[in-house]
């Protein structure tokens, strides 16, 4: 019987449409390969939602995010709500609020070296050749969704950082099972010596590492894995960390993999999952057909195995790993001869496409 899904498409802001349209064309063409059938329906998020509605999360792009199998999430951001520290409204809120009406609590953020691309990365090749990790980086609480507070006369702000345990435990518990189906290594990276937030964490992952003997867990202070990511990125496996630590480390950790274009994530939470590049909208290549497809096309292979298509995603990943060995990318990572955002992802297409590589 042929398999039906539904999916939410949120192109959002600055090259995220350019970008999820080609990982849309390579979606279509493994929903013919595997005998699948994709539906796909567009909303809007982020400053483009705000321009048509005022609002960066309209109800019905919640809605439809509720009722549809998976979510493929391109970029959110405008200059214009940047450089306006008074604005009310903001792109950032539409992802914000949509992650924590999905409850996706579990943001799961892979970082893979790829031995074609070694010498791109401004870090020394031997450094980092094989560095193969994933970040758990904790969504929908800390210092993000804490209070935030401004005095009447504008010379004081706050933002609390608050965890509960049960926040960080169901967080702590995806992260050690993927490190049971990985090297078995878990680093829970903190501020244990100044947070309070951090000792609770500590607290928690120590008590959980009983339940899961085979997994070796160290503890590591954020500026010190900050060092260390660069200085030596094999030794980690799985990272576990709380919201704003993981937003820092994994852009730092896109330098490893060679270019920020490159790096996918998965959102997962209470029902449906979300699927990003975490580069963002990186407004200055808008709608010049010159961003890099990659990231978003891992998205859309991490969407793949969220619905248990397996085969699919190994083949995306394959193709991709095919466009980066024969220097069929964008200028992020071929400066020499660049192709376009619609030419990667007509290359990887074309892989899918060409059953003889099977
Ligand atoms: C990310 C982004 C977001 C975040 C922004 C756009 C709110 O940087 O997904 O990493 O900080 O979580
Ligand atoms: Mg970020």
């Amino acid at each position: 019987m042929q398999k039906e899904f539904n999916i939410a498409v949120l192109a959002g802001d600055g090259i995220g449409p350019e970008v999820v349209a080609e990982a849309i064309k390579v979606l279509k063409v493994i929903g013919d390969r595997y005998e699948v059938n994709f539906h796909f329906q567009e909303a809007l998020m982020g400053a483009c939602a705000i321009d048509a509605t005022g609002n960066p999360l309209p109800d019905a792009t919640l809605d439809l995010c509720l009722k549809s199998d998976a979510i493929l999430f391109g970029a959110i951001g405008d200059p214009k709500y940047d450089n306006d520290p008074n604005a009310k409204v903001r792109p950032e809120q539409g992802l914000l609020a949509l992650r924590k009406n999905l409850g996706l609590f579990a943001n799961i953020r892979p970082v893979t070296t790829y031995d074609s691309l070694l010498h791109l990365s401004p870090l020394r090749p031997e450094k980092i050749k094989g560095a193969d990790f994933v970040v758990y980086r904790e969504l929908t609480g800390g210092i993000y969704f804490g209070e935030k507070t401004r005095s009447e006369d504008g010379q004081y702000a706050s933002d609390l950082c608050a965890y509960s345990v049960s926040e960080i435990e169901r967080i702590a518990a995806l992260a050690f099972k993927a490190a049971q189906t990985r090297r078995k290594k878990l680093t829970l990276v903190d501020k244990a010596n100044v947070l309070e937030t951090s000792r609770l964490w500590r607290e928690v992952v120590r008590r959980m590492a009983g339940d899961y003997p085979d997994v070796e867990v160290d503890y590591m202070f954020v500026d010190n894995a900050a060092m260390q990511m660069i200085q030596w990125p094999t030794q980690f496996d799985v990272i576990l960390t709380s919201n704003m630590f993981g937003d820092i480390i994994s852009d730092e950790a896109s330098v490893i993999a060679g270019s920020m274009g490159l790096l996918p994530s998965a959102s997962i939470g209470a029902q449906t999952s979300l699927f990003e590049p975490i580069h963002g909208s990186y407004p200055q290549a808008a709608g010049q057909n010159r961003a890099n497809p990659l990231a978003t096309i891992l998205s859309a292979a991490m969407l793949l195995e969220s619905l248990e298509l397996h085969d699919a995603a190994t083949e995306i990943r394959a193709a991709v790993s095919k466009s980066l060995a024969e220097n069929k990318t964008t200028e992020d990572l071929n400066s020499d001869a660049p192709m376009t955002t619609a030419e990667v992802g007509d290359y990887v297409v074309s892989y899918v496409l060409d059953v003889s590589h099977v």
